[in-house]
C-alpha cells in the first residue's frame, strides 16, 4: 500500500495582508511549502500533489521538482481542494492519502509517520492528527463523545462550550483512498464561508465508524502560518530547532537566541558563533572559524581559522586564517586568500586579495587583483569608475601602497612597487619602483604670529 500526499497550498492567506502567496513566505530561509514537501517525502510519501490557486504561477515557479501540481480555481475550501487533487491522481483505491496543510512548516516526519501507522494499525476510513493547544483560538475543535471523535467544529461555527475545547484539528489526516472520494462528494457548503470544509468529512466518517485520533506530544510543530505573528512564531521554533541540531553537531554558540542560521547554511563541527550572527543562503563555514559578534553573511564561504566580526559579507570568500573586521563590508566577488586581512571600515567588491596581503584600515577596493604579501595603506581607494565604465586595478606581490593613495584605474603597480602617501596614481608603476605624485611642501615661517596680528588689528 503506498502513501500519497496532498499538500493544500491554494488559499489566499488573507490575514497576511500582502501580495506574496502565504506558502512562499520563508521560514529559516526556505519557502514554507518547501518545508512541507520535504516533510511529506521524509514521512514516506512516494507521490506528492500540491494544490495551488492563489498566486499559482509564483508558487509553481518555486516548487521543488518531482511534485504533481493541481490548480484549484476558485478556492472553494479545503474539502474542495482535496477533491480537485484526487481528480488528478488517478486510482487511489488501494492507497493511503496523507493530507497536509501547505502553510505549516514545522511538522516532523516522525509525527506524520506515526499518524499513518495509527491509521494502518486501526483500519477504518481515517486517522486525524490533533494537538492540545494552550490557546486554541482559530483552530477547528475536536469534539469527542466519551473518547470517540464525533466531529471537528470550526471556530466560527463553535458555541461557547465548544470553543473551550483545547484539542484541535491541524488539517492533517491519513485517509483510506477507497473512502475519501465518496465522503467528499457528500460535504456541503452550509457554513459561514460557503466553502467545502475538509473537516466535515470527519463528522461523516465518525457517524459510520470510529475515527482514529493521533495526538502529537509537541503542539508547536502544528503551528500554521496565517498571519505575520504566526510567521514569526514559526521562525522562532525552526531557528531553535536548527540551533539545537547545530550545537549537538559540535557548533559553539555564545547566544542561540540571537543566532540566526538558515536551513540552507552548512557549518562544520568546531565553528564558533558569537551573539548576533546572521547566516543566510548558501553560506558555508569550516571548523575553527570564529564568527561574530554581529556578522551578517549571505552566500559566503569562511575557511578554517578565519576571524570575522562586526561585518557584512555578501557572496564573499574568506580564506584560512583571514581577519575580517570590525566594520568591514565584503561585497559580491570578494576573495580573501589565506592569511589576508580586511580591517576596519574597509569595503571590497569584485576583488581578490592575495595570500598574506592586508587592507587594514579605511579603504575601498573594487575590481582589483592584489598579489601576495602586499599592504594597502590606510585610506587608500581604487578609483574604479569613471562615470561610464568600471576599470581594473592590478597590484603585484610585496607592494606597499602608501596611505591615502588614489589608484585611478585602469592602473598596474608592479611587484615590489611602492606609492607615496597621498598620491593620485594614474599611470602604471613598474616593478620595484616608487610612484609618487604630490606637490612640493613649502613652509611659511612666522605664520602663527601673522594670524595673531591680523586678529588684533580687526578687534580695534
Ligand atoms: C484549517 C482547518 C482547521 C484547522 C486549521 C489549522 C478547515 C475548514 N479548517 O483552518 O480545522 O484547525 O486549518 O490547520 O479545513 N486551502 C486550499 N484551498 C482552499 C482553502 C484553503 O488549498 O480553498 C489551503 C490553504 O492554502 C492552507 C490550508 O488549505 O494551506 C488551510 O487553509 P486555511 O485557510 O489556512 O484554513 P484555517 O482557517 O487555518
Ligand atoms: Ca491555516
Amino acid at each position: 500500500m503506498s502513501v500519497r500526499a496532498i499538500i493544500l497550498a491554494a488559499g489566499k492567506g488573507t490575514r497576511m495582508k500582502c501580495d506574496l502567496p502565504k506558502v512562499l513566505h520563508t521560514v529559516a530561509g526556505r519557502p514554507i511549502v518547501h518545508w512541507v514537501v520535504d516533510t511529506a517525502r521524509a514521512a514516506g510519501a512516494d507521490d506528492i500533489t500540491v494544490v495551488v490557486g492563489h498566486g499559482a504561477d509564483a508558487v509553481v515557479a518555486t516548487l521543488p521538482d518531482g511534485v504533481r501540481v493541481v490548480v484549484q480555481e476558485p478556492q472553494s475550501g479545503t474539502g474542495h481542494a482535496v477533491r480537485v487533487a484526487l481528480a488528478a491522481m488517478g486510482d487511489v483505491s488501494s492507497d493511503t492519502i496523507l493530507v497536509i496543510p501547505g502553510d505549516s512548516p514545522l511538522f516532523r516526519p516522525e509525527t506524520l509517520r506515526a499518524l499513518v501507522d495509527a491509521h494502518h494499525d486501526r483500519g477504518g476510513a481515517c486517522a486525524l492528527l490533533t494537538a492540545v493547544m494552550p490557546d486554541p483560538t482559530g483552530y477547528g475543535r475536536v469534539v469527542r463523545d466519551e473518547s470517540d471523535v464525533v466531529a471537528i467544529v470550526e471556530e466560527r461555527a463553535a458555541d461557547e462550550a465548544t470553543r473551550l475545547i483545547d484539542e484541535v484539528a491541524v488539517s492533517t489526516y491519513a485517509f483510506a483512498g477507497s473512502a475519501l472520494g465518496d465522503a467528499l462528494a457528500r460535504v456541503g457548503t452550509d457554513n459561514p464561508h460557503g466553502e467545502e470544509y475538509l473537516t466535515d468529512v470527519i463528522g461523516l466518517f465518525a457517524a459510520a465508524g470510529p475515527v482514529v485520533a493521533h495526538t502529537t506530544d509537541d503542539h508547536r510543530e502544528t503551528l500554521g502560518v496565517n498571519s505575520h505573528d504566526q510567521l514569526a512564531d514559526a521562525e522562532w521554533v525552526m531557528r531553535d530547532r536548527i540551533n539545537r541540531r547545530l550545537m549537538a553537531d559540535g557548533v559553539w554558540m555564545q547566544d542561540p537566541t540571537t543566532t540566526y542560521v538558515d536551513a540552507t547554511v552548512r557549518l562544520a563541527p568546531g565553528v564558533r558563533l558569537y551573539a548576533g550572527t546572521h547566516l543566510e543562503g548558501d553560506t558555508v563555514i569550516a571548523g575553527g572559524a570564529v564568527v561574530g559578534p554581529q556578522v551578517f553573511a549571505v552566500d559566503s564561504t569562511i575557511a578554517a581559522g578565519a576571524r570575522v566580526w562586526f561585518s557584512v559579507l555578501r557572496s564573499a570568500t574568506v580564506g584560512e586564517q583571514v581577519d575580517v573586521g570590525p566594520f568591514a563590508s565584503l561585497r559580491p566577488g570578494t576573495v580573501l586568500m589565506a592569511g589576508a586581512k580586511a580591517g576596519s571600515f574597509v569595503e571590497i567588491k569584485s576583488s581578490t586579495v592575495g595570500p598574506g596581503s592586508k587592507v587594514p584600515h579605511l579603504s575601498y577596493i573594487g575590481d582589483t587583483t592584489i598579489g601576495s604579501d602586499s599592504n594597502i595603506g590606510a585610506g587608500s581607494i581604487t578609483c574604479n569608475y569613471d562615470g561610464y565604465r568600471k576599470h581594473h586595478t592590478t597590484i603585484g606581490d610585496r607592494v606597499r601602497i602608501g596611505s591615502d593613495t588614489m589608484l585611478v584605474a585602469p592602473v598596474t603597480i608592479g611587484d615590489d612597487g611602492w606609492t607615496g602617501a597621498g598620491s593620485v596614481i594614474s599611470r602604471d608603476v613598474p616593478a620595484g619602483s616608487l610612484g609618487v605624485e604630490r606637490s612640493q611642501q613649502r613652509e611659511v615661517p612666522g605664520y602663527a604670529d601673522r594670524r595673531a596680528r591680523l586678529a588684533a588689528s580687526e578687534e580695534e
